[in-house]
């Protein structure tokens, strides 16, 4: 095959928020396939949080070992199968599997899944019915304990993981409050998504607006961000809520602990006097939810119920640029990058 093989790699490791120079393009071969796997060409790249976890050795963790420099960065990917020594997948066959952000990858087909082309748009597979929405799905019906009538506070609220807890959290009948980062931002969740209410965590009395929209107080927290946000939902938690530690993303870019004293006795305090209860949330103990929840979400996307959204960024050589305006905020969305026409569009 003659084709270039663009890899988008890392230069150095970020120090903090990561720099449009910490990132280049490189042009490498289109890998050979051995048995049992197959050669697929990238459609749509995911930008996910946890990828910034991958790329930052302070921060290694078992489930993102640190990606060395010059490898292309890992990641998800919306693939076409373009040679195929696997029985079960066939040239032109669409699937997801973790390709990482380059053109081409040679992947075991174990490791992929046919996407059904009538659920959604493709990109969707990234983001509400891909890895991100079933942890939303895990977290708000196997975790969260939700009833009709009960206040559900979501952060990053039109993201990946957000938008698809704050959805279905109103489709069971709560009041959700959905916090963001601009008045656009929190326009489009109430809008669009239905939040009954949204906050931008960056006004200066944001506190009092989450115990002002949360009068009787939160009967879950679904944490997607940590620090201000956390403290503020903590502060308003109902006694024997909820809050489910999905992430922490206003931490992965910190290089040093916040300033201030140690917040862990007000925080076991209110765990004891409120007798709130906090549960970590990692889909990868979820997988198995995985069919049920694409019919379910799947259901609801194609008729109507349920908006699925993402931002799509155009180009592998704007991959850097979109995971660090998602890490800024600057996304509308679950964030993917385009890398190559879609078939289904
Ligand atoms: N536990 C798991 O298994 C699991 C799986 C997937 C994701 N996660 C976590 O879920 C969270 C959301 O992930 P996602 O994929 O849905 O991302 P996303 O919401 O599509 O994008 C990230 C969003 O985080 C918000 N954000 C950025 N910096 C922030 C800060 N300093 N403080 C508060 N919010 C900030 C921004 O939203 P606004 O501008 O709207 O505030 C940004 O758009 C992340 O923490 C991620 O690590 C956990």
């Amino acid at each position: 095959m003659n084709a270039i093989n663009r890899q988008m790699t890392l230069r150095r490791y970020p120090d903090g928020m990561p720099r449009a120079e910490d990132f280049q393009v490189i042009e490498g071969a289109v890998p050979d396939i051995g048995e049992g796997e197959v050669l697929a060409r990238a459609i749509y790249l995911t930008v996910d949080p946890y990828i910034r976890v991958h790329i930052s050795p302070s921060m290694s963790v078992g489930y993102a070992p640190t990606t060395p420099l010059g490898a292309p960065i890992p990641g998800e990917a919306v693939l076409e199968v373009v040679r195929s020594r696997h029985p079960e997948f066939r040239e032109g066959d669409l699937v997801a599997g973790f390709g990482g952000w380059q053109d081409y990858c040679a992947l075991k087909g174990e490791g992929l899944r046919k996407l059904d082309r009538g659920l959604a748009p493709l990109s969707a597979h990234l983001g509400s019915l891909g890895m991100p929405g079933l942890t939303a799905y895990a977290g708000m019906t196997k975790l969260a304990e939700a009833e009709a009538g009960q206040t559900v506070l979501v952060s990053a609220a039109l993201g990946g993981v957000g938008a698809v807890a704050g959805q279905l959290a109103r489709i069971k009948g709560c009041r959700v409050v959905g916090v963001s980062s601009s008045a656009a931002k929190c326009r489009w969740a109430v809008e669009e998504l239905g939040y009954d209410a949204c906050l931008d965590r960056t006004a200066p009395d944001f506190r009092d607006q989450v115990a002002a929209a949360c009068p009787d107080g939160i009967d879950v927290d679904f944490e997607n961000a940590g620090g201000e946000v956390f403290w503020a939902a903590f502060a308003n938690m109902k006694a024997y809520g909820r809050v489910i530690v999905c992430g922490l993303i206003s931490d992965y870019n910190a290089d040093a602990p916040p300033p201030g004293p140690d917040q862990s006795p007000n925080l076991l305090r209110t765990i004891a006097l409120k007798r709130v209860v906090m549960k970590g949330l990692m889909v990868a103990d979820f997988w198995d939810l995985r069919p049920r929840f694409l019919q379910e979400v799947g259901g609801m996307i194609r008729d109507g119920r349920f908006k699925s959204r993402e931002f799509i960024v155009e180009g592998i050589e704007n991959a850097g640029l979109a995971m660090i305006d998602m890490l800024e905020g600057r996304n509308f969305g679950k964030t993917v990058v385009r890398v190559a026409e879609d078939p289904l569009l």
